[in-house]
């Protein structure tokens, strides 16, 4: 007998994650001198994945660990994990926990921090359920903030200025501007430092002119901090502009991610801190998020919560996480360094100072979709549409062949 026709023979076939399917045209790719400046995360000089030391050692100590179990961890997570580093993101001394207002939900990894403080957002924020709320992201920005959003029910996802193009830096008076127009009680999402993909931060002067227009214009602060860090090797400065914003008495949530600082990709290691005005209201926004909890992923997992929350409670091991942290942060900026001299070297036309301005992880080349495409299939090296290297690809055997392949992208295509 004929096999019935498929319930699901009309369901369309969703287009590939463009990040995804860079990493997979590279593994395919069997050009000897390839190179995959795509995927954001970090590499060695023999461009390998990166086990921090300090990671490898507190693994060890867990599989040692009689005490531990595979039991059910509580719906918001590891409690030494939540309350582990308030000095990681608000620093050791901030007033708003020791006034008991600032509370964790430990989440799948800074993904699952958005998701759930979008999902709460939605549900509770400026009325129950209003997804008309305008949700602003920057332009560019991380693509999966606009469908986090969508994906929570929000309606109206707005990009709000931050690139300017010809000046290759941040276009503040746009990002001003966007703010003194958006309706009151509007949602921002503000990349807390290393922004992904300009690389380009407001500097403190111009984190407080947005922080003025915020709070006078009551707009809502959604921090999403991945990369804390990675912009200037410590940890402490790259809070700088949460701290400031917790200082001026903003309610606020803060998706922070240890994916990148900890070198935990796939373990999904991440917090949704909510900095409320009172314990009173922290609790009620608290009971929700476990509600929310319940019903998508119902628990956390713990391995990669035990390795950061037993790093970040020991001094010596915490000490030991930022160096490891500096040691990625400092090859970053060889990197760059080496970059721009061979390009300067070359004589590659353009300014190339950008790529020595710009922190984190990327750099937003300025390359236009032509030349990417040339880099690509010309040149075998990876990046993406917008011009964004992740600057961890490069290495100190690989650099002269980049180098030289955007030298010959620029002057050949235009
Ligand atoms: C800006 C930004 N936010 C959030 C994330 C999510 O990180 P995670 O892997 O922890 O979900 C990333 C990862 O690339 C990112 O670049
Ligand atoms: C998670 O967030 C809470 C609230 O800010 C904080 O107390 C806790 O230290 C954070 N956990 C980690 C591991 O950073
Ligand atoms: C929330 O609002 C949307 C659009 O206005 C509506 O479709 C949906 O049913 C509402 N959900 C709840 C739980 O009220
Ligand atoms: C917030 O709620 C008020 C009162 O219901 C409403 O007038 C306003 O339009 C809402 N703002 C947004 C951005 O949803
Ligand atoms: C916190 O919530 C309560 C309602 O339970 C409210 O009365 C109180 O004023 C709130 N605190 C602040 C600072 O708004």
């Amino acid at each position: 007998s004929q096999p019935a026709m498929s319930i699901f023979s009309d369901v369309p076939q969703a287009p590939p994650v463009a990040v995804f399917k860079l990493t997979a045209d590279f593994r395919e790719d069997s050009h000897p001198q390839k190179v995959n400046l795509g995927v954001g995360a970090y590499r060695t000089d023999d461009c390998q994945p990166w086990v921090l030391p300090v990671v490898k050692k507190v693994e060890r100590l867990i599989v040692e660990d009689n005490s531990l179990n595979h039991e059910y961890l509580p719906i918001l997570g590891l409690p030494e994990f939540r309350s582990a580093s308030s000095k990681v993101a608000l620093g050791d001394d901030s007033t708003a926990i020791k006034e008991d207002r600032v509370g964790g939900v430990q989440a799948l990894g800074g993904t699952g921090a958005l998701r759930i403080g979008a999902e709460f957002l939605r549900r509770w924020y400026n009325g129950t359920n209003n997804t008309a709320t305008p949700v602003y992201v920057s332009a560019p920005t991380w693509e999966n903030h606009n469908s986090v959003f969508a994906d929570a029910g929000f309606k109206d996802i707005r990009p709000y200025h931050y690139w300017d193009a010809a000046k290759r830096g941040l276009d503040l008076t746009g990002l001003l501007d966007d703010l003194e127009k958006a309706p009151e009680h509007s949602i921002f999402v503000l990349h807390a430092c290393a922004h992904n993909p300009t690389g380009t931060d407001p500097t403190p002067d111009e984190w407080k002119k947005i922080a003025e227009i915020m709070k006078r214009r009551k707009l809502f602060v959604f921090f999403d901090s991945a990369y804390q860090g990675f912009a200037s090797g410590s940890l402490d400065k790259d809070a700088w502009a949460i701290r400031y914003f917790v200082s001026e008495g903003f309610e606020l949530f803060i998706a922070q991610s240890f994916s990148k600082n900890f070198g935990l990709y796939n373990e999904r290691v991440g917090n949704l801190t909510v900095v409320a005005q009172d314990n009173e209201n922290l609790t009620r926004i608290l009971s929700q998020m476990e509600k929310i909890v319940r019903t998508t992923w119902s628990n956390p997992p713990s391995q990669g919560a035990r390795i950061v929350s037993k790093t970040l409670n020991c001094p010596e091991l915490f000490a030991e996480w930022k160096g490891n942290v500096k040691t990625m942060a400092d090859r970053v900026l060889l990197m760059r360094d080496q970059l721009k001299a061979k390009l300067q070297a070359l004589g590659t036309p353009g300014t190339w100072d950008h790529i020595t301005q710009q922190i984190g992880m990327f750099s937003f080349t300025g390359l236009n979709p032509k030349q990417v495409e040339y880099m690509i299939k010309e040149k075998h090296v990876y990046l993406m549409a917008s011009g964004r290297i992740n600057m961890c690809g490069l290495t100190t055997k690989n650099i002269d062949y980049v180098a030289q392949s955007i030298h010959e992208a620029v002057t050949k295509v235009q």
